[in-house]
Parts: structure tokens; sequence; C-alpha cells
């Protein structure tokens, strides 16, 4: 399934390499927001917010609607829970998934893929954990070898991708080759608010970077023109 010719990242065009992440408090405001952006965007991120509230059947309307669908729901239980539930959501349709990257759970979701069309993607450590958060948690290492580690498990396993910061996707690109899908999130166009994201990148930059799709949410989402500032990220993307 990684070579499926229209997920081959060195053919998306600027458009499809950028994925909005829809973290908005509830169901009608989402559907606002989609219809607000109309044609400039093609790829939504739905979280674990608004999955919660309702964001499964907002996700089924976008598939319908010839949306692509990235649901971060970052899954992790024992083998037989994470195959079923991936099931379910490669039945909905959505393109993406994400798993942690547990060679355990992997494998599983992994199953549960089946020969949809689904596609994986592992989060190796959550960018919120420190070195002490990691020894804290048990593991022996730093992030970044953490972070390693796990990169190269999800290759080896088979899952088409990985969702990383930005500022990990130079090392992590050269780490696992170029056969991976590489997505980022934290990424700002040059002046735009941080918010609470510390370190980001400008979406030409993080593309530089090995990028393959970019998530953005608040620098569109909160735009005062949510569509230009879509297609001003898109124009950013397309000077790489
Ligand atoms: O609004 P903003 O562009 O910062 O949103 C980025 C999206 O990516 C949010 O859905 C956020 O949860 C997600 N994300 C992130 N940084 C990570 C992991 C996920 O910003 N390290």
């Amino acid at each position: 399934m990684s070579h499926n010719p229209a997920h081959s990242p060195a053919q998306l065009s600027p458009r499809d390499r950028l994925i909005v992440a829809l973290d908005l408090p509830d169901v009608a405001a989402a559907t606002a927001m989609v219809q607000r952006l109309g044609d400039s965007v093609s790829f939504y991120k739905i979280g674990l917010e608004l999955t919660y509230g309702g964001g499964l059947g907002l996700a089924e309307r976008l598939v319908g609607e010839g949306k692509q669908v990235f649901l971060d729901l970052k899954f992790h239980d024992i083998p037989n829970t994470v195959e079923r539930a991936t099931a379910q959501v490669a039945r909905l349709g959505a393109t993406y998934l994400t798993v942690h990257a547990f060679p355990q759970t992997m494998r599983a979701a992994l199953e549960g893929v089946g020969d949809s069309p689904l596609r994986l993607l592992a989060v190796t450590v959550m960018t919120s954990y420190s070195d002490a958060d990691v020894l804290e948690a048990g593991y022996a290492c730093t992030a970044a070898e953490l972070v390693a580690k796990r990169a190269l498990q999800t290759r080896d396993l088979g899952l088409p991708g990985l969702i990383l910061s930005s500022e990990e996707v130079a090392a992590v690109r050269q780490l696992v080759g170029p056969g991976m899908e590489l997505i980022t999130p934290g990424i700002r166009p040059a002046g735009s608010v941080l918010a609470d994201q510390k370190r980001v990148m400008t979406p030409a930059r993080a593309r530089a970077a090995g990028a393959d799709r970019i998530v953005v949410g608040r620098p569109i989402t909160q735009a005062a023109d949510p569509r230009a500032a879509a297609e001003a990220i898109i124009a950013d993307l397309a000077t790489v």
C-alpha cells in the first residue's frame, strides 16, 4: 500500500500537502470551517476532542464529499482491540490513522488495515516528552534515541509513515530514507502567532527539511480569512 501511486509523496500537489487540523469545539464549528475553506483545502485532521464530540460522523461526511481525512486517535491497546478498532477506521474511509510506535501495537494495526487504503502513521515519542520524562517512563535512553529506535522499527514493520515535529524531520528523514511519509505539525507561516508552539518552521522550510505533508491548525482556523491563509500556505509550499 505504501506504493499506491495516489499517495506517492513525490507526486503530491502543494494543495494536497496541506492538512488542516480541525481543532474546533464542536461539529457545527468544524462544519462551518470546512464550508468556509471550500475547495482550497482537500485534507482534514480530526483529533480526540472533536472525535468525542461527534467528529466521526463529520469524518464520514467529509470522505463522502471527496475530502481526505486523518484521524489522529493515537491507538495503543491490546492487539485484538487495536486490530478491530483499526478495521473500523478503515471502513470509515479515513486516509491516515495514528498509532503509538510500540511494535505489538503497530503489528496489530497493520492486521486491522488489511487490504484497505488506510495508511498508518506512527507517533514515536510525544514531543511533550523531555529526556527526564522518558527516563521517568522507564526507558534508559534519551528522547532522541527512543525516537530513532522507534522510527526504524516503524519502517521495518512496514508502516507507511510517521508523524513528528518539524525539528525532527531532517534527522529522521536521513535515518529512515526516502520511502516513508513524514508528516509534521508545528508549522507557522512567517510572521504568524506562535501560541503554545515553541519550535516551529514555515511551510516551505518543513517541506525542504523532508516533510511530505504538513498539519496546520490555528494559523488557518483562527485567521480573519481562513481561505486566504490556506492559499498563502499552499503558495509557500509551492516554492519548494
Ligand atoms: O494550531 P496548530 O497549527 O498549532 O495545530 C497543530 C496540530 O498538530 C494540533 O492538532 C496539535 O495537537 C497537533 N500536534 C502538534 N504538535 C505535536 C503533535 C501534534 O502541534 N508535537
